[in-house]
């Protein structure tokens, strides 16, 4: 599969107006996507969870123009217009051109709203460029005469995905997605992200996910820049075969349900990303005091309890706590007691695995 595979045949159809809705989930990393090549091709395999409870829903407005030298589009958050966050879409809308060539075609209105708190620190690229991808798909199927499969419009979807942001790719289809080529698993891929298709123990079922908001602000340093901090970096290469490594651990965690192995991996890939950020140049420290207090707290916890309470991080200050759901109510008082005081305004959200994105009639 090459991203040539992805454009389509001139399309017979045409369509004046209408619009489509799809809801699409965040994601979280278990082994992180941290340094890419490119045209958004990542320089290492990752994998995540699929979130149910953290969501986009998008719903695209199109109508057809008169002319199609530009792109026109406005677009909504929440009910109120959002001219801000019309360049990154512009700039996908270049990216994916190419392989969506009705684009100019249409005058888009994208109204989109989040589940979870706006402002919460929690990133909506991954669910939003995935729900703006798979309306655009719906488009693209009413547009074509010949038939698309399913399988089809989910990777073209997540392909299109990748192209606004790389992680929004395994925000499609799939409770566990994997993305980036590894020996491992022989359907994956760079160009997208795919289901996991190997066995996974029921101790993973309905896995909890209790996002801590320690810092609600904007991002200290953009994912791009991150990434880009990868290039030249000194410790690059041995990182992205640690993250092969890791995967291919992973694989025998899933089927054994071996909770100790998988703590070990998920915390040691969530402190090499922040570790990545602070050995780069320049440098960074996206933790705040109060996320090395929640690591230190889980630390202890575990170690008093046995419980299998571990936690993850995105590039940010936030504390993702990753426990089986036989645990939740242990969890939920032990954050409730000693770690809530460490949120911003006592903030938290609950979460668990979850599906993928669905259409909403
Ligand atoms: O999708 P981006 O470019 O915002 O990068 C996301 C990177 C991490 O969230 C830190 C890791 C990951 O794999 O999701």
């Amino acid at each position: 599969m090459t991203a040539q595979n992805f454009i389509p045949k001139p399309y017979t159809k045409t369509i004046e107006n209408g619009s489509v809705t799809w809801q699409a989930p965040s994601n979280i990393a278990l082994v992180k996507y941290w340094g890419k090549k490119e045209n958004q091709i990542p320089a290492n395999p990752s994998i995540s969870f699929t979130l149910s409870g953290c969501n986009t829903k998008t719903t695209l407005t199109y109508s057809k123009k008169d002319t199609n030298n530009t792109f026109s589009f406005d677009v909504y958050l929440s009910g109120e217009k959002q001219d801000s966050f019309k360049p990154k879409i512009e700039t996908f809308f270049k990216r994916i051109e190419i392989y969506m060539p009705f684009l100019k075609d249409f005058h888009f209105k994208i109204e989109t709203e989040n589940t979870f708190p706006h402002s919460s620190g929690i990133a909506s690229s991954a669910s939003g460029m995935s729900a703006l991808a798979l309306c655009l798909m719906d488009l693209e199927r009413l547009l074509s005469d010949a038939e698309i499969s399913n399988n089809y419009f989910g990777q073209k979807a997540s392909f299109l995905a990748r192209l606004g942001s790389g992680s929004a790719c395994r925000s499609i289809e799939g409770s566990l997605v994997a993305w980036g080529e590894h020996h491992d698993i022989s359907e994956s891929s760079n160009l997208f992200g795919v289901k996991y298709p190997f066995e996974v123990h029921d101790n993973f079922k309905d896995y909890q996910d209790t996002i801590l908001l320690v810092d609600k602000g904007e991002k200290q340093v953009s994912s791009s820049v991150g990434h880009g901090l990868m290039h030249n970096h000194p410790f690059a290469e041995q990182r992205f075969k640690q993250a092969h490594q890791n995967l291919s651990a992973l694989i025998t965690i899933f089927k054994t349900g071996n909770l100790e192995a998988f703590i070990k991996i998920v915390e040691s890939e969530a402190l090499t990303l922040h570790a990545m950020m602070m050995t780069s140049m320049p440098y960074f420290i996206l933790m705040k005091p109060n996320t090395l207090e929640i690591i230190n707290k889980i630390w202890t916890y575990r170690s008093s309890t046995g419980s299998k309470l571990c936690f993850t991080l995105d590039a940010g200050a936030n504390v993702h706590l990753l426990y089986p759901v036989n645990e939740k109510q242990e969890v939920l008082e032990f954050i409730n007691n000693e770690l809530v005081v460490y949120c911003q305004n006592g903030h938290y959200i609950c979460d668990q695995i979850g599906l993928g994105a669905n259409k909403i009639d």
